[in-house]
């Protein structure tokens, strides 16, 4: 160091520093994600996770059956900043900041305990948010063993290596007022998150980690319905040309009515469909970012609105991107790197317009095999708009045109009224109200009502159009509505 530079030393005084580091926005979720992390780091293939009510004296605890460490280790892991966020780290590693096992417990309790049982045999260290808060000299107290009363906690480290983290006085979760269903729903949002974050660890049928909460085994949530026959599209993997590493999916979920009423409230996830619209950003396979479309778009940033809630891209990225990514030390925010902005846009706007096409159909198809749907409304796009028109093209307007004669005149006239008076407004409003599309396309009406309508077209394609039976079929079939209605076309007689 120059001689020239006058320093002093500027520590932070210790109590005033812990607590202001209890703001960072955890919740008690996203805090046992953060603790969780470390269990995968460490090799844990079982972590078990107990909420234990007792009022005040509450208590939760992580354990985990990873390497655990060295005395000297958990001296280091006690620390703030013992370790660089510039440091390199392994693949599989999922931390950064060396400060997630801190930040995340003092967000939840005033009393950290971490025992762990490495190759130096069990070793216990805490930290106490009140002891450090009632010493004078503003020091960095760290306390040795376990707080009295709570040695009986550390019998579970008794015989296997691993990790517990004991929250003490949860003052952030315990507050006056209380209930033990209070406590318990806390444990239902835990589930459902621990779900989602971690479930590419849960899933398949010999997962990577389980994780207990309270015995029962988390299960994994996947956002994606891999494999749902329902599904509009099953996606190829995309792979960034120039950066291997990092690798997209984009998913476009079923439509509601495609869904039984189970998978539909299931796949919602925690924060309902429109929510979890969006990419989905994995670092090193656990969940960051659930639904976001990351201040994309294409002119003005994507909002999450109701007619994209079927989208969902997942991507992959790696811990050697962090820095690029300006990953948080909650792991809940990133955001995308300049060189990556093009390639995610044209890849969110191929999936938001077949997203949004499954939802305007109600997932019915528009294609039989490699032919177009005969739709009965088209969209003309305009310099400084759409607007609406029905496509005189289709079978059934068609018929009725050619067959107008003198009427035909009224008959333009009026399609021309419905098309210049289509409720758009009426139906947005109705759309966001309800979430879901108002019904068409013969949606809640009586099969024989259909077939009677269908049976008109028929008649009047094989009667005045010269059309074979099956001929006429086949046309219903790739006719909307008709065609999504196949059962019902077949069972039309076949003569007349
Ligand atoms: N359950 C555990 N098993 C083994 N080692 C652990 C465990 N928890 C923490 N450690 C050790 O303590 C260190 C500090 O953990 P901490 O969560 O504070 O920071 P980090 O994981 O390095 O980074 P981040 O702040 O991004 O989480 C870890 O790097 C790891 O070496
Ligand atoms: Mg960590």
């Amino acid at each position: 160091m120059p001689s020239s530079f006058k320093s002093r030393s500027a520590p932070p005084k210790a109590s005033a520093m812990v607590e202001a580091l209890r703001g960072l926005g955890y919740n008690t979720q996203t805090a046992l994600a953060d603790i969780i992390d470390n269990s995968i780091a460490a090799g844990a293939n079982e972590v078990h996770i107990e909420f234990i009510w007792a009022e005040q004296d509450s208590r939760v605890l992580c354990l985990d059956n990873g390497s655990g460490m060295t005395a000297d280790g958990l001296d280091r892991a006690m620390r703030l900043g013992d370790r660089s966020p510039l440091q390199e780290r392994s693949a599989g590693d999922l931390g950064r900041f060396g400060l997630g096992l801190k930040t995340a417990s003092f967000s939840q309790c005033r009393r950290m305990t971490v025992a762990t049982r490495g190759s130096d045999g069990l070793q216990t260290l805490r930290w106490d948010l009140d002891f450090l808060a009632n010493s004078a000299d503003d020091g960095w107290h760290l306390l040795e063993g376990p707080h009295p009363g709570s040695e009986g906690f550390l019998e579970r480290l008794a015989s296997t290596t691993g990790t517990l983290v004991l929250w003490e006085e949860l003052d952030r979760i315990v507050t006056p007022g209380t209930t033990v269903q209070d406590f318990l729903n806390l444990v239902d949002k835990v589930e459902q998150h621990l779900g989602m974050v971690f479930h590419r660890y849960l899933e398949g049928t010999r997962p990577r980690l389980r994780i207990l909460l309270n015995g029962h085994p988390v299960r994994p949530w996947d956002p994606f319905m891999t494999d749902h026959p329902g599904k509009p599209y099953n996606p190829p993997v995309f792979k960034h040309p120039s950066r291997k590493d990092i690798e997209a999916e984009c998913h476009v979920l079923p439509h509601k009515d495609m869904l039984s009423p189970a998978d539909f409230e299931c796949l919602a996830g925690p924060e309902g469909w429109t929510a979890q619209q969006g990419f989905y950003i994995y670092r090193n396979e656990r969940l960051l970012v659930a639904g976001s479309w990351l201040g994309l778009g294409t002119g003005r940033s994507w909002t999450k609105d109701e007619a994209h809630r079927l989208a969902r891209i997942r991507l992959d990225i790696p811990n050697s991107a962090d820095a690029d990514w300006k990953i948080d030390i909650r792991k809940s925010t990133a955001r995308p790197p300049v060189y990556l902005r093009d390639w995610l846009t044209r890849l969110a706007e191929v999936t938001r317009g077949r997203a949004r096409r499954a939802f305007a159909h109600r997932g019915k198809p528009t294609m039989l095999g490699n032919r177009q749907i005969a739709e009965a409304w088209k969209v003309e796009r305009l310099s400084d708009g759409m607007r609406y028109r029905i496509d005189t093209e289709h079978p059934a307007i068609r018929a009725v045109l050619d067959d107008a004669g003198s009427l035909l005149p009224q008959l333009k006239a009026m399609l021309r009224v419905i098309e210049e008076t289509v409720p758009v407004q009426r139906i947005w409003i109705d759309t966001a109200e309800n979430k879901d599309t108002p019904c068409t396309g013969f949606d809640r009406t009586p099969s024989q009502e259909v077939s009677d309508i269908m049976m008109v077209m028929y008649r009047n394609m094989i009667e005045r159009k010269g059309y074979s039976t099956s001929a006429a079929k086949d046309q219903l079939k790739q006719m909307e509505p008709f065609h999504a209605y196949p059962a019902l076309i077949s069972a039309l007689p076949d003569s007349l």
